[in-house]
């Protein structure tokens, strides 16, 4: 899952295809480089942040180790932007502007972002996506009713999608992959009679929060339906507060990448559930949480082809 969510970022971000889904991906590909230093980031992230932070001078083994992965995917990452720009270059003619990847639209507005952006996409919009996808997958492989009436969607000649899209709210209301939003203050503020201070990190618990009786009833159950019920149903979604489930997080700092994921998900799901039935045959899968959420393996899905 992670090697098509980098592959789907590679080609919408630098209008290049990365080889990542190639059969025989050796371990020292740059794909499966970036794809190794990209999980090792996130792995080791949470060692560093929940440690007193004495590494600047007495470096451990993880800080070392988180050192060199940040290396390797700042050097990978800017080999591929490299490419991406001189192909640019080297076209000798102009392209619709819809046909552009996201770095070409960047670079003719400020090569600095564009190198930025270009870089944060191919750290953040990869194991995002496969924790989602993975996630939206087992709840359809448990929820066959789901399944089905998606199925019925994206097969009928309508272009509406909306019951599928209802599905992915409810999986990232039930798994969001990031499990709180941060932010520190930069004033003071008074919230619910408390003082917080100016400076201090606040912690959002957004996916605790979207798993309360009072903002959702039946609140682990997964009822895509609650996103589709009108204002008078007890399950609207409308009834809950609306900073309470935001899994691409909010404003300023929220996800550049949402709609991209949106589109990379619903786009595979699609042809996942349009080709095949997918079951889960296993006891129910396991979410570790560190600074974002994880799948345990094993993966106990099963494909069948649709009759
Ligand atoms: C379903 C998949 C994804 C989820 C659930 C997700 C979620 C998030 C969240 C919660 C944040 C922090 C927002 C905040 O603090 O308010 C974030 C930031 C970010 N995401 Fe995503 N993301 C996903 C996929 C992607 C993809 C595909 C890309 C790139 C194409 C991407 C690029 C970024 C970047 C660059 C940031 C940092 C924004 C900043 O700090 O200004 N994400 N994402």
């Amino acid at each position: 899952m992670s090697k098509y969510a980098l592959e789907a970022v590679g080609f919408v971000g630098l209008g290049a295809r990365l080889g990542t889904l190639s059969e025989d991906l050796t371990e020292d590909h740059p794909a499966r480089r970036l794809q190794t230093s990209v999980k090792d980031i996130f792995d080791l992230a949470i060692r560093i942040e929940a440690r007193p932070k004495f590494m600047k001078h007495l470096p451990t083994a993880p800080y070392r180790k988180i050192l060199a992965a940040c290396d390797t995917q700042w050097e990978i990452s800017s080999m591929y932007i490299e490419q991406a720009r001189n192909t640019i270059k080297n076209r000798g003619h102009e392209i619709p502007e819809e046909d552009k990847s996201i770095i070409e639209k960047l670079l003719a507005i400020d090569e600095k972002v564009a190198v930025m952006m270009a870089n944060e996409m191919l750290l953040a919009g990869i194991d995002t996506v496969s924790f989602v996808t993975v996630g939206f997958l087992y709840h359809l492989a448990t929820n066959p009713q789901a399944q089905d009436r998606v199925r019925e969607e994206v097969r009928s000649t309508g272009t509406s999608r909306r019951y599928l899209k209802a599905c992915l709210k409810e999986s990232l209301r039930i798994w969001p992959v990031i499990p709180a939003n941060l932010r520190r203050t930069t004033r003071e503020h008074v919230v619910g009679g408390y003082l917080l201070p100016k400076g201090v990190e606040v912690i959002a618990p957004n996916e605790f929060l979207s798993k309360q009786e009072k903002y959702y009833p039946r609140p682990l159950e997964f009822i895509p339906e609650r996103w589709l019920a009108d204002k008078s149903d007890p399950l609207y979604y409308g009834n809950a507060h609306p900073m309470v489930t935001l899994p691409f997080g909010f404003g300023v700092c929220s996800c550049i990448g949402r709609r991209i994921a949106e589109l990379e998900i619903e786009i595979l799901t699609s042809a996942i559930v349009d080709n095949f039935v997918v079951s889960w045959h296993g006891p129910p899968i396991k979410v570790k949480t560190t600074i974002m959420n994880l799948f345990q393996k094993p993966y106990n899905f099963k494909f069948e082809s649709v009759k």
